[in-house]
């Protein structure tokens, strides 16, 4: 029996992980899309940062491009979960193209807030991480220079919002939650009557994953996160992961694993950010008991019931 000479290592995989609602409300949306249109759908930035996810739908008849300049009149088009500035669809609309908006709703119902805060008179300190395009989305839904990006604590220090009008803040979704609680301390202790928005911005799917992985890290000698390198929630996963005290690294697949790196590890989390498919777990577990006597446990924090609708008239479909 070739197993016992196999090294034992024992799995320890958080739930929740991978796939949100938003990721697939965002993926359904561009294969019916496919579907009712034909091929090829354009898609506007990656419909979620994960390479697997894209090169599937480029698969089926999808096109990525990251502008609407490169698509060609008469074809339609999807935009990203992440979101878009308003001048995106206007531009859409006025060449008259199909399209469909994939944002996710969480995303949108900060849209929504900082029209309103804006339009209440509100100035809005935007906590999130500069270029993503959820960021360069929110700040395109009200006019430049009402809203303030704070990426670190020592931005919440230093800032110098307009001393006219009101103070208020809203968050990314995908950002870790410890840096944010602590960002929006130093807010609330420097502008004590800033509004906060009504519920936390920062999506049920990022506070889940970071809490299922907290769990499990402790206990684990090294984390692995799947997902990609331009996908924020599954880089906080992996600063959550090291601040207990544990390495983490980041990988998009199977043939990312460095084996060496591995050495030593009898208790190896497995977690996965909200863009990368399960498919992608079980192609590392398999990978990993190729080499080890793999035994796998899952922890699960929490249970996860949300399910988003479609956009209206795509659900006939
Ligand atoms: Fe939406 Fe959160 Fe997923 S904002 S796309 S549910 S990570």
């Amino acid at each position: 029996d070739t197993n016992t000479r196999k090294t034992p290592l024992m799995l320890l995989i958080a739930a929740p992980r991978g796939f949100c609602a938003g990721v697939d409300r965002a993926i359904r949306i561009v294969e019916l899309a496919i579907e009712r249109y034909g091929a090829p759908v354009y898609v506007r930035h990656e419909i979620v940062h994960n390479r697997y996810v894209v090169d599937a739908l480029k698969e089926k008849g999808a096109i990525f491009v990251e502008t609407l300049d490169d698509v060609p009149d008469g074809v339609p088009v999807v935009f990203s979960a992440h979101g878009v500035p308003k001048a995106v669809p206007a531009k859409a609309e006025e060449r008259g193209l199909d399209f469909l908006d994939a944002t996710c709703p969480l995303v949108s119902k900060v849209h929504r807030q900082a029209e309103r805060l804006v339009k209440n008179g509100q100035h809005i300190l935007f906590v999130g991480h500069r270029g993503h395009p959820e960021v360069i989305g929110t700040f395109g839904q009200v006019p430049e220079g009402s809203m303030t990006l704070i990426e670190t604590v020592e931005d919440a220090q230093s800032v110098s919002p307009p001393d006219h009008g009101d103070l208020g803040f809203l968050t990314q979704t995908t950002l870790s939650v410890d840096d944010t609680r602590q960002i929006i301390d130093v807010l609330r202790e420097r502008f004590p009557s800033i509004n906060a928005p009504r519920s936390e911005d920062i999506c049920y799917a990022t506070s889940n994953r970071q809490d299922a992985v907290k769990a499990i890290a402790a206990s684990c000698d090294a984390v692995f996160v799947i997902g990609a390198p331009n996908s924020s929630n599954s880089l906080r996963l992996v600063e959550v992961a090291e601040r207990q005290g544990t390495s983490a690294q980041l990988i998009q697949r199977a043939t990312d694993i460095d084996f060496d790196w591995l050495d030593g590890v009898a208790t190896l989390g497995i977690t996965a950010g909200a863009s990368a498919p399960e498919i992608l777990v079980r192609e590392v577990v398999d990978r990993l008991s190729e080499r080890f006597d793999v035994s796998e446990r899952e922890v699960k924090t929490t249970e996860e019931k949300m399910l988003f609708k479609l956009p209206r008239g795509l659900e006939a479909a």
